[in-house]
């Protein structure tokens, strides 16, 4: 279809050499290697969506009274570009990111930015920055679009401006090491989201008010914290930025239902496609932490996974919690997990057929 909105281009003068490029990309990590570009588009009452650009990525010009600042109204998402087996490079259901980057936009009383823009953003930075996908395993293209409230204003109110960006971060695996399997600490002292609040909305705060419990995860000796609900505080919910999965001795597989505290996960959604399509049974359901203990230790909980854009699909071996520590089946990557994310990535690489369409 024909583009609404021109993206005006202003190449950057002196972009990192192509072999400074390929040395950095060569074992990028997760969030530290960022491309030379930028996708900016700004937002007021009279002009609405206007003057999208790439640009150098550079440092923003803001003052100090932005509202963002003050009272973080700001949202973001998560998306990635592969390179495909004939070369070129797509992108993973950015429609699907779209659409919840509308809905966190509503939920933060923002201004959402249409679908049609936001898509057409990230192609643009895609098409722009191709050259920074690693060709390691597991590297991508990882696009972080994301929201400000940009108005000059210390009142406590939606703000009348925002500024809309993409940045572009070439990465490989999240969790460094490549561990075959990550530990959880169940976090019984602090909730991530309660009833009404903004869990299902990708807004920063969610991650900030996440980090002390990360915090103690690590001190803990462990790789991500696992929230409990925020009523009962006994049922699974997810971990700091993953949703959660569950692999049972009958075959089935279950997750946490999306009630309003939980971010609904791409990835999540993508798994659950691809399970039913495998013929598993699947679940959306509450489970508790102390019934999932009991399936641990009784063989009848046999894997859990993360699942996330940036965690793709991680194993989870073991949990702890402050009663004790315990592990999940082998405490290694169990078969359906494995099986699980070889389905998705072998379509996200273009590997295997495409048949949802959610290549675009
Ligand atoms: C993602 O998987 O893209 C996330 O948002 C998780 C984290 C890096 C914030």
């Amino acid at each position: 279809t024909a583009s609404t909105h021109a993206f005006v281009v202003e190449p950057h003068p002196t972009p990192v050499p192509a072999n400074e490029r390929t040395g950095l990309i060569a074992n990028p990590g997760f969030g530290r290697v960022f491309t030379d570009h930028m996708v900016t588009i700004r937002y007021n009452e009279v002009a609405g969506w206007h003057d999208a650009k790439i640009t150098p990525r550079a440092a923003f010009q803001m003052d100090s009274a932005s509202a963002v600042l003050h009272y973080a109204q700001e949202i973001f998402e998560g998306l990635k570009a592969y390179r495909l087996p004939d070369g070129g490079a797509a992108l993973f259901r950015p429609s699907a990111n779209a659409a919840r980057f509308r809905a966190s936009a509503e939920r933060m009383a923002m201004v959402p930015l249409p679908d049609e823009l936001f898509v057409e953003s990230v192609r643009a930075i895609v098409r722009q920055e191709a050259d920074w996908i690693p060709d390691i395993d597991g590297g991508a293209l990882y696009l972080r679009p994301f929201m400000i409230a940009s108005e000059v204003f210390l009142g406590v109110k939606p703000s009348s401006e925002y500024l809309y960006a993409v940045i572009a971060s070439s990465v490989g695996a999240y969790f460094k090491g490549g561990a075959p399997a990550v530990t959880l600490w169940v976090s019984q002292d602090y909730t991530r989201a309660a009833p009404g609040g903004t869990g299902a909305a990708k807004c920063g705060g969610n991650y900030a008010s996440s980090l002390i419990a990360q915090a103690e995860a690590t001190r803990q000796g462990c790789d991500q914290v696992l929230f409990l609900d925020a009523v009962e505080r006994r049922l699974i919910e997810e971990l700091g930025g993953m949703n959660i999965f569950f692999v049972f001795d009958d075959g089935s597989i279950a997750t946490p239902p999306l009630t309003g505290t939980i971010l609904p996960g791409i990835t999540r959604d993508s798994l659950l496609t691809l399970a039913r399509d495998m013929g598993l049974s699947v679940r959306e359901e509450p489970y508790a932490i102390d019934q999932c203990r009991a399936d641990a230790e009784s063989g009848r909980l046999l894997e859990a996974f993360a699942c996330g854009t940036a965690a793709v699909v991680t194993p989870i071996g073991t949990m702890k919690m402050r009663d004790g520590a315990f592990q999940i089946g082998g405490g290694g990557p169990g078969q359906t997990t494995q099986r699980l994310r070889q389905a998705l990535i072998d379509i996200q690489r273009g590997h295997a057929p495409d048949p949802y369409g959610w290549l675009e």
